[in-house]
């Protein structure tokens, strides 16, 4: 008989990211739909903002021959995280994508059809004429009928300091390496109600009782879907709709399905995404 082996422990704080919060799939299933709702047709061209490892640029160009991306962030060592572990694995893709080291708010691209800026990255600005120019400046780089999608959180416990721990099974990473299961644990660290600044933090506790204690930290203003939805539209677009997920009274828990509206009931925690349609 074999000795079992255990799985190696993955103490890569981008790997462990990728399990517990990111699903570029399921974006990307998500602005197909809307896209082709709005505009009766598919998209080729993607730009993701705030792309650190750009995960969802990755694999935006792998899922078609057709599909080109650019991905734009601050940080030179994450993009080279995501140029060595996720690039270097799309083959012939690898040439449909550009990394750009930069602030989005000077990001030279061709225009493209799709500005994507998820993960509430855009609340770094912290001011109304920081983010309205950072809206101004995306307006500015999208093909005439782009569309452009964020995501933002909220809900009655996201303005309080408390920590969520959630167990995420074990899975298997873009670049195919095998991540144990482990506990992502989500702290809201700070809030002021005088100015919605928060501080977040992103702490991972494996097995063995190994803790990597604040692997992401950020200094963030809690907007407010009203607030961003105004700024979108003082920046130029012609409408900006948010989707919510329907919630499955019997599971007690959200249904998994984007669903655009007017209004819905307030719950703990939400994630909506806004859709800035040009
Ligand atoms: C919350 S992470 C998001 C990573 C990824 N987009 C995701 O969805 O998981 C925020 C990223 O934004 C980058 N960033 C912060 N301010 C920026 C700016 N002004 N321009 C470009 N990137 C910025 C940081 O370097 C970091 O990689």
């Amino acid at each position: 008989m074999g000795r079992m082996r255990a799985t190696p422990q993955v103490r890569d704080k981008h790997l462990l990211y990728s399990a517990a919060v990111q699903s570029p799939d399921t974006d990307l299933e998500f602005f197909l739909r809307v896209f082709r709702r709005e505009r009766g047709r598919t998209f080729r061209t993607l730009r993701e903002d705030f792309c650190g490892t750009a995960a969802l640029a990755c694999e935006w160009v792998r899922s078609g021959p057709d599909r080109r991306a650019w991905g734009v962030d601050l940080d030179g060592r994450t993009l080279d995280w995501g140029r060595r572990r996720y690039v270097s694995r799309l083959g012939e893709a690898a040439e449909r994508i550009e990394l750009i080291r930069g602030d989005v708010r000077e990001a030279r691209t061709p225009p493209v059809e799709v500005v994507a800026a998820l993960n509430f990255s855009f609340c770094v600005f912290k001011t109304r004429e920081e983010l309205g120019g950072y809206f101004r400046s995306v307006h500015a780089g999208l093909d005439p009928d782009g569309l452009f999608f964020l995501d933002l959180y909220g809900g009655t416990e996201s303005m309080t300091e408390e920590t969520e721990r959630r167990r995420i099974a074990a899975s298997r990473a873009f670049d195919g390496t095998r991540i144990p299961a482990f506990t992502y644990v989500w702290e809201q660290a700070a809030f002021n109600p005088i100015d919605h600044h928060a501080v977040c933090q992103i702490h991972f506790d494996l097995a063995g009782g190994v803790r990597l204690q604040r692997a992401f930290r950020y200094d963030w203003r809690l907007w407010t879907l009203p607030e961003v939805r105004e700024l979108l539209l003082e920046a130029g677009f012609a409408r900006a709709d948010v989707y919510v997920e329907g919630w499955d009274d019997d599971a007690d828990e959200a249904d998994g399905v984007f669903r655009r509206r007017v209004r819905f009931q307030n719950q703990s925690g939400w994630i909506g995404y806004v859709v800035g349609i040009r």
